[in-house]
């Protein structure tokens, strides 16, 4: 059994990789921070995780990846013997207008738990999620651990220099500090400014009557998405494994904006064409055309492969939000 903090823990993959742990019977911790709006909203819709905060085999602790004494607390008081650090600025689009923030929070937020990690607990395992956002528009495909890395956004640039520090500390420092260069990777509890959730939430509430067009920045760009409950499998795999090392966790297909639209809006017996509407506002000022994750190393070392396909995902996603209609919100981006 280990006593396993996540940052990131009321995040899409935080919440899948706490409901994975403490069905596995482990001790879980959870970094969260203080806002003005609880943003506990994944964990408390999941029955084993407030089952779990009520009988105290998870535990969510106010501290925040800025402020380097709340890091150190924590992780004194807690004693992980392991770290999945998952928090962080970490939309693309929102790094171009928070550039600052998102290397504060993303890079040196990971500097500031490194440090914690190697002055208390020195023998914790430590994982970071790092991207594929690092090869910005990549120089071979598809991308594998050895592809050259050429950030095209601030938040790349943060993620970059947090990978390199994994790297650092375990030379440095011989931590096991290890790390999942992970490509997209969905579910539907994306968040809802993510283009895969925009879009399935979108067709679920037009279908309904409910709007009548979805705005999206762009058709044209190409992801390998894959699902995230797959991807978390995958990052229990590296955490786990012999030694620490990085590795690639991808699906090695890529589809574009206009493919997912596709399929999304078909699913709802609709034809994408009729209600997507192309708007500057949501386009990038740079954007990477393409990218297709080669995970050979991973399924070679640690037998992980991704088991859900690009057609169950989105399936899996629209249905999700044809189940949650008579939630009042409305759409965001
Ligand atoms: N969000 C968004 N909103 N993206 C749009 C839109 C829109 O209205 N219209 C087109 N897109 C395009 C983006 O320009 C991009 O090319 C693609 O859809 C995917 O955008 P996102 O879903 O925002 O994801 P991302 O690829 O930028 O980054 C995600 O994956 C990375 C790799 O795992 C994020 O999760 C990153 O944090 C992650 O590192």
């Amino acid at each position: 059994m280990t006593r396993t903090l996540i940052t990131g823990i009321s995040g899409q993959d935080g919440s899948y990789l706490a409901e994975a742990l403490l069905a596995d019977g482990h001790e879980v911790h959870g970094l969260v921070r203080q806002a003005s709006i609880l943003q506990r909203g994944r964990l408390d819709a999941i029955p084993a995780c407030a089952a779990a905060r009520a009988d105290g085999r998870l535990k969510l602790h106010y501290a925040d990846l800025t402020d380097s004494s709340s890091l150190q607390w924590l992780v004194r008081q807690v004693k992980p013997t392991a770290i999945y650090h998952l928090a962080g600025q970490s939309h693309v689009k929102v790094s171009f207008d928070l550039p600052e923030y998102t290397a504060d929070t993303t890079g040196l937020g990971t500097l500031r738990l490194l440090e914690a990690v190697r002055q208390n607990v020195p023998e914790a395992r430590f994982f970071l999620a790092a991207t594929s956002e690092i090869f910005g528009e990549p120089a071979e495909s598809p991308q594998s651990e050895t592809t050259p890395v050429a950030p095209i956004n601030p938040y790349a640039a943060a993620k970059l220099y947090a990978l390199n520090l994994v790297r650092v500390y375990r030379r440095a420092y011989g931590l096991f500090a290890c790390a999942g260069i992970l490509f997209n990777h969905e579910s539907p509890r994306r968040g809802e400014n993510y283009v895969t959730r925009k879009i399935a939430r979108g067709a679920a509430r037009i279908a309904a009557g409910l709007e009548k067009e979805l705005h999206l920045g762009t058709l044209t760009p190409r992801r390998d998405w894959g699902w995230a409950p797959d991807t978390v499998e995958g990052m229990r795999a590296i955490l786990g494994a012999r030694r620490a090392d990085d590795y690639v966790l991808a699906t090695g297909e890529t589809h574009s904006v206009g493919d997912f639209c596709e399929l999304a809006f078909r699913t709802v017996g609709l034809d994408y064409r009729e209600h997507v509407v192309l708007d500057p506002e949501y386009a990038r000022p740079v954007d990477i055309t393409e990218t297709r994750g080669d995970a050979t190393k991973a399924a070679r070392e640690l037998g992980w492969t991704p088991r859900t396909t690009f057609a169950e995902l989105v399936g899996r996603m629209v249905d999700a939000e044809r189940e949650a209609l008579d939630d009042p919100r409305p759409a965001c981006d």
